[in-house]
């Protein structure tokens, strides 16, 4: 009898990331590896990566720096380092790290359950990171489900991403995406179609459509292809599909069609991920953002038009190279100007291979974390206010189960992408299902109700 196999996963980053480690776990399967979440059994571990920022890689070299130990107990675990750590360091991480069994690249993961049965037959550390202009998404992805509710949480059950496009052509000088995700790659608009339909008749009803940058989808097949907003259509014709999003998006190239899209398309959630990084023009331009603060104010403006309803979050990085007082005093300004539902904001970290990190006059790390601080201070009473303005409304959301609070409580989603907290009814409603909920309360990150 075969002896059972457990492989265990951990993800850091980004929802591409997030469908990367999926699609690792469905190969996986297919190698007869069962999932765990419980490191003491896994045969097998892949740790998916992010080097976004310092911070990042820092907690990926803390689980590594765990794995030894395991290993040490149990020699035969199999350490695999995935995702953008993996294709930033290569072959420098088996060498340093002798724990590593296996690098594979953000392009390569299709090859793991080979590279896998390599190293079960001793063959020694394998390292695969290509990075190839003309890589194509592969067409026959293994079947999205049944999904194990250990690879992906609860709500994967009912809501999913599907990836659009890989890779980044913008080479903002702060990002390692572009050397760590290589240039942009769109994948056959069939393909796509394909896999929402198979989604949505398991049960999906929710997607979300992951490029690093959406609005460039097509652009590199020529001027015959289909373009975003144009996918966005034919996938929200998918007969049985309640809710479509898509993220992210550089505001240099947010068209007049994208935002038509948020007024003929009706199932497109009103909330919009536009991250702006800094409110001040000589900082943008720095970070070779190709937009100034007016331009992003004016397509702010025209998609509030088009959509009154729509809920703006965004990305902010304080303490760029050169950034003065005055630079985020435009930042703060910024948070007024455009008030905001949310905001992530990080101190700004050199990265490797990152223009930026050569840059002249660097921000001291205490005026950095005075700056954040501040910001985020400012950003959390703008959200409280702009949540405030909710109470006494009905919205509608989608069911996403217990909360993860109190005990009692449920939760949903609204299309503008805030949790609405409920106590739970007598009749538990089906996590996916859309009702209306009455607002009560305006918390921090938070809306509370009841079910109507
Ligand atoms: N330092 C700090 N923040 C960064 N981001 C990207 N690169 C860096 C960096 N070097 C932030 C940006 C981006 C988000 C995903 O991470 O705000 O939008
Ligand atoms: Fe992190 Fe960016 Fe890679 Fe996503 S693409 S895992 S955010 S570095």
């Amino acid at each position: 009898m075969k002896l059972k196999k457990y492989a265990y996963i951990e993800t850091f980053g980004c929802q591409m990331n997030e469908r990367d480690s999926e699609i690792i776990g469905q190969l996986l399967g297919r190698a007869d590896y069962l999932p765990t979440r419980d490191l003491d059994q896994a045969d097998l571990v892949v740790v998916n990566t992010c080097s976004i920022r310092a911070k990042a890689e820092q907690k990926v070299y803390s689980l590594l720096g765990r794995l030894k130990k395991y290993k040490q107990k149990k020699p035969s675990l199999i350490v695999t380092v995935a995702g953008c750590v993996a294709q930033q360091e290569g072959e420098k991480l088996p060498a340093r790290m002798p724990q590593v069994d296996i690098v594979v690249g953000t392009q390569n993961i299709y090859q793991l359950p080979g590279l896998v049965r390599e190293v079960e037959e001793n063959k020694g550390p394998r390292v695969a990171i290509d990075l190839s202009k003309s890589f194509v998404i592969p067409r026959h992805l293994p079947s999205p489900l049944p999904d194990s509710p250990v690879f992906s949480p609860r709500e994967r059950l009912f809501k999913k991403f599907v990836t659009i496009m890989q890779g980044c052509n913008n080479f903002c000088t702060y990002c390692v995406v572009p050397f760590t995700r290589g240039r942009e790659v769109s994948r056959d608009p069939a393909d796509i179609l394909a896999e929402v339909r198979v989604l949505v008749d398991n049960g999906i009803r929710e997607i979300t459509l992951l490029g690093q940058n959406v609005n460039s989808y097509g652009l590199d097949k020529g001027n015959e292809h289909i373009r975003f907003p144009e996918l966005l259509a034919a996938v929200a014709g998918t007969k049985g599909l309640k809710r479509l999003r898509f993220t992210t998006s550089n505001p240099k190239d947010l068209s007049d069609e994208l935002i038509r899209c948020f007024i003929e398309i009706n199932i497109l959630c009103p909330h919009f991920h536009l991250p702006v990084q800094s409110g001040a023009n000589r900082i943008l331009k720095k970070m070779n953002r190709k937009y100034t603060i007016e331009t992003y104010l004016e397509r702010v403006a025209a998609l509030r038009r088009a959509r009154p309803d729509l809920a703006l979050t965004t990305d902010i990085i304080v303490g760029f190279p050169g950034e003065t007082d005055a630079d985020f005093e435009a930042t703060m300004e910024l948070l007024e100007k455009v008030r905001y539902h949310g905001a992530f904001s990080f101190k700004y970290s050199d990265r490797p291979g990152a223009r930026s990190a050569g840059f002249d006059n660097k921000v001291d790390e205490e005026v950095k974390g005075e700056r954040l601080a501040r910001l985020q201070a400012r950003q959390n009473e703008i959200s409280q206010e702009v949540n405030r303005r909710y109470v006494g409304s009905r919205m509608e959301v989608m069911i996403e189960g217990p909360g993860k609070g109190h005990r009692g409580q449920w939760s949903g989603r609204t299309g503008t992408n805030q949790i609405v907290n409920f106590p739970a009814p007598d009749q538990l409603p089906a996590p996916g299902e859309i009702r209306m909920v009455q607002i009560e309360e305006a918390c921090l990150h938070s809306l509370r109700g009841k079910l109507l």
